[in-house]
């Protein structure tokens, strides 16, 4: 153990309000909230140790990112018991550097907020039992964190958007509509039947084997698409479906969208005789139409959401926002694709930088720090079955979106390529 923990090396007795009986654990007093306040996050569901210090005017004091993502681009795709165990290596590490850059001790820290829903079981574990170190050794409270919450309010870090919010949350393991009502209520508007767009996104990119392209090689599957995706000369060659066309509600498909990908890539393949570790010369232009794919079919989504929330007052009409966020909100087709509808009906987009769109500690500190400010209850140990590889996020009401049955008029997005790239 370093420095930061040694220090102050002795254990202050808790302040308990309460003992939860059914959990057998200890309800501690929460720190009340200050602009002061700090809060220590920290995140560890997929392949990212991320752990900052944020405080509570929203001022990121330390942060610290460990990505696993070259190391698993080799594996080709994330493997569980790697990210485990880098997890384990870099997590103590992580933390102290959050607390040097932010000139603190641990025994400065108000509360650790902490992963603890959903994600990968044995990598979310990580964090926890570090979280659950802190707590015991040094009396600090813990607020468990969903990490799609976290997502959907990160934004607030950098922009003063009030609820409630329209947010759609695109990663590697998820796609998300929703509305965000306040801290801790968010309801559920329609989600992925299949897989996620990144998920797909990096799925594609392995297969085409663009890693082989050194300026590829070590990035996430999402940003090569995008950077490939640039130098396109002739879409048109390449024709996609647009996903649950018929469905009238908000959930996503996206593995049609993938089959189909890969049928037209062993097409070129064949027709240019490609072995090996060969890629098909048009791979730049397959890239581009698989990328407006995606965009389309989220725009088309998001257009229904917003009329639904329209129609069921489940937002204010005068300030009228949505929120884009997760990894694939990094792309700048497909965020630009999604402010462009959302102009076209009154709506202003937004997202994290870039930096907080993919997974890191900050937002799981801000999401502390908005708890705390709530009036969230700590704890003062999260047990192991609060830990919660699949959960679900806020109030479902997709089957009230299906019955609103709201019709759609398709957004084509190839013919806005120069202005949307
Ligand atoms: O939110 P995130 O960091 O982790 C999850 O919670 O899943 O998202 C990671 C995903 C990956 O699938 C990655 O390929 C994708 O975000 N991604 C992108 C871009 N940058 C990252 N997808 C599209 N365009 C990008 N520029
Ligand atoms: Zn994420």
């Amino acid at each position: 153990m370093t420095v930061a923990y040694k220090r102050f090396g002795f254990v202050r007795i808790l302040s308990i309000k309460n003992v939860c009986r059914t959990h057998k654990r200890f309800h501690c007093k929460a720190p009340i909230y200050s602009p002061n306040t700090t809060v220590l996050g920290i995140e560890t569901s997929c392949d990212d140790t991320g752990c900052a210090v944020v405080n509570g005017m929203g001022k990121i004091l330390g942060d610290s990112l460990f990505s696993q993502n070259a190391i698993h681009v080799r594996y080709g795709g994330v493997n569980p018991v790697v990210a485990h165990e880098l997890h384990r290596q870099n997590i103590e590490l992580s933390v102290d550097e959050a607390l040097k850059q932010a000139n603190l001790q641990i025994t400065d820290i108000d509360a650790v907020a902490v992963t603890t829903k959903p994600g990968l079981l044995i990598s979310l574990q990580v964090g926890v039992k570090f979280a659950n170190y802190l707590a015991r050794i040094y009396n600090k409270p813990l607020i468990p964190i969903h990490h799609m919450e976290a997502h959907a309010l990160t934004v607030r870090i950098t922009q003063e958007i009030p609820f409630p919010y329209i947010v759609l949350l695109i990663s590697g393991g998820h796609s998300i509509l929703g509305v965000v009502t306040d801290v801790s209520n968010f309801i559920l508007l329609g989600e992925t039947l299949d897989n996620a767009p990144g998920e797909v996104l990096d799925k594609v990119a392995r297969r085409m084997k663009l890693k082989n392209i050194p300026e590829f090689s070590k990035l996430a599957g999402g940003r090569a698409v995008e950077l490939a995706a640039k130098n396109a000369q002739n879409i048109e060659q390449f024709k996609f479906p647009l996903s649950l066309a018929k469905n009238r509600d908000c959930n996503f498909s996206f593995s049609g969208l993938q089959d189909s990908f890969v049928r037209k890539l062993v097409q070129k393949e064949i027709e240019h005789e490609i072995v090996g570790d060969g890629i098909i010369p048009e791979f730049s232009d397959l890239c581009a139409a698989f990328q407006i794919a995606i965009a389309e079919h989220l725009v088309h989504r998001t257009e229904r959401a917003i009329l639904f929330c329209e129609k069921m007052n489940l937002v204010d009409r005068n300030k009228r926002n949505i929120v884009v966020s997760g990894g694939v909100a990094c792309n700048n087709f497909i965020f630009k694709s999604i402010e462009f509808i959302s102009k076209k009906l009154g709506y202003s987009a937004y997202r994290p930088p870039s930096n907080l769109c993919t997974d890191n500690g900050v937002m799981i500190a801000w999401n502390g720090i908005e708890k705390l400010k709530d009036g969230c209850s700590v704890l003062s140990k999260i047990n192991p079955e609060d830990i919660e590889p699949k959960a679900h996020v806020g109030k479902n009401v997709i089957s009230q979106v299906k019955d609103a049955n709201l019709q759609v008029k398709v957004t084509r997005l190839k013919t806005l390529c120069t202005y949307l790239m």
